[in-house]
C-alpha cells in the first residue's frame, strides 16, 4: 500500500514537471512605466544547471536568459537590453521575476517563462496590457436638417473600466462652450452651456462599453462647427473631434422664408396700389380704406406665423412669443391711433 502511494506520487511529480506560478490575470500598466512580470516556483531548486527563459509567447524572440549562473544579455533580443532586469539574487527563493522598464505599446503581449532544471522543467505566460486611451470620432463629418436629431460619436478603445473614467468633456471648439459633461460615472446636464441643456445627452446603455457618443436633438444652424471630446482617465487623456457640418433647411424654415417673401412683397405691391388709386381720385373712399387696412394687416400677420414657425424650428420660446405680440399688438396700435388722425388732418 505504501510503495503503491510512493509510486503514484513520484509519478505525479514526473508527470507535472516544475510548477511554475505567474500572476493570477494580465497585468494593466501605464506606457512608460515599469512592471515586474512574476514567475516563481514554491520549491526550492540548485542553481546548478538552472536555466531560466523569458521569451514572446509564440515568438523566438529572447527578452532574457538566465544561464550557466548569470544573465546572458549578448543572447537578448536588442530590444531588451537596457529594459529588462532580472532579479539574480531571488533566485535562491525560486523567484524568477524579470523587470521591464519603459514600457513601449509594443510591449503588449503575452511572455512566457520557462524554467529549465537538471530533472525537470515547467513554464508559466503572463500577460501585460497597456494602458492607454484611444479616443475616436466619427471620420466623416456629420450633416443633418435643422430640427432633427443628430449623434456625435465618441468611443473610449482602452483597458481602463468605464468606472474608472474621471470625466469626459464634450465642448464645442469655437467659442469654448461646454456641450456635455460626465463626471463620477454620471452626466451633469446642469453643467452645459444654456444653448445646449436640455437638448444633449448620452446613450446610458451605450457607456459600460465605453460608448460615449453625445445625442444632440432639434439641431440649430447655429450648431454648426467643430466638437471635441475630451477623455481623461488614470492620469491620461485623449481626445476625438467630430465636424457637424452643412446644416440643411428644414420645411418649416423654407415655411418662414415664404412668410418673410410673402410679406415684404404684399406690402410693397399693397402701397404701389394705394398710391396708385389716390393719385387717381376716382376711387371710393372705402376702397383707399380696405388698402390701407390690408397694408396695416397683412405684412404683420405673415410675420406673425413666420415668426410662430421660426420658434418652432429654433426653440427659443421667449424671443418667439415677444416677436409674435409685437407683430399682433402693431396693427391694433395703429388702429386705436387712428381717431388721433382726425386732428392732424387740418394740420
Ligand atoms: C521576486 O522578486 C521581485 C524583485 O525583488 C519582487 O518584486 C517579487 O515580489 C518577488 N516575488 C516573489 C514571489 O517573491
Ligand atoms: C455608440 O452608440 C451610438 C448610439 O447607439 C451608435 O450609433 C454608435 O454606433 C455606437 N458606437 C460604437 C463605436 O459602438
Amino acid at each position: 500500500m505504501d510503495i503503491k502511494c510512493i509510486y503514484v506520487s513520484v509519478l505525479l511529480v514526473v508527470a507535472d514537471g516544475l510548477d511554475v506560478r505567474g500572476p493570477s490575470g494580465p497585468l494593466v500598466v501605464p506606457l512608460g512605466s515599469s512592471v515586474v512580470l512574476p514567475c516563481y516556483v514554491d520549491e526550492l531548486l540548485l542553481t546548478e544547471g538552472l536555466e531560466v527563459e523569458w521569451r514572446r509567447t509564440g515568438s523566438e524572440s529572447l527578452v532574457h536568459l538566465f544561464l550557466d549562473g548569470k544573465s546572458q544579455a549578448q543572447k537578448q533580443q536588442q530590444d531588451y537590453q537596457d529594459r529588462a532586469h532580472f532579479f539574480t539574487d531571488q533566485i535562491h527563493h525560486g523567484n524568477f521575476s524579470l523587470r521591464l522598464d519603459n514600457l513601449r505599446a509594443e510591449d503588449e503581449g503575452q511572455y512566457t517563462c520557462a524554467v529549465y532544471s537538471q530533472q525537470d522543467s515547467g513554464e508559466t505566460v503572463v500577460e501585460i496590457k497597456i494602458e492607454r486611451l484611444l479616443v475616436s470620432g466619427s471620420d466623416a463629418s456629420v450633416s443633418a436638417s435643422v430640427g432633427e436629431d443628430v449623434t456625435l460619436n465618441c468611443f473610449v478603445d482602452s483597458h481602463i473600466a468605464p468606472e474608472h473614467i474621471e470625466q469626459i468633456l464634450w465642448k464645442k471648439t469655437d467659442g469654448n462652450i461646454q456641450v456635455l459633461l460626465y463626471q463620477n460615472n454620471q452626466a451633469l446636464p446642469n453643467s452645459s452651456d444654456e444653448r445646449y441643456r436640455d437638448r444633449v445627452g448620452f446613450f446610458t446603455a451605450e457607456i459600460p462599453k465605453g460608448n460615449f457618443s453625445l445625442r444632440l436633438k432639434s439641431v440649430r444652424t447655429e450648431d454648426k462647427g467643430v466638437y471635441v471630446c475630451q477623455v481623461f482617465a488614470g492620469g491620461l487623456s485623449a481626445s476625438a473631434t467630430v465636424e457637424l457640418e452643412r446644416l440643411g433647411l428644414s420645411s418649416l424654415h423654407i415655411a418662414v422664408l415664404i412668410f418673410c417673401f410673402v410679406a415684404g412683397s404684399g406690402a410693397v405691391l399693397l402701397l404701389c396700389c394705394l398710391i396708385y388709386y389716390r393719385s387717381k381720385n376716382t376711387v371710393t373712399s372705402s376702397t383707399i380704406w380696405n388698402l390701407q387696412l390690408s397694408l396695416i394687416f397683412f405684412p404683420n400677420f405673415c410675420l406673425f406665423f413666420a415668426f410662430v414657425f421660426w420658434g418652432l424650428t429654433e426653440g427659443f420660446l421667449h424671443e418667439t412669443i415677444t416677436c409674435c405680440a409685437l407683430y399682433i399688438l402693431r396693427p391694433v396700435m395703429l388702429i386705436t391711433a387712428l381717431p388721433c388722425l382726425k386732428y392732424l388732418q387740418g394740420r
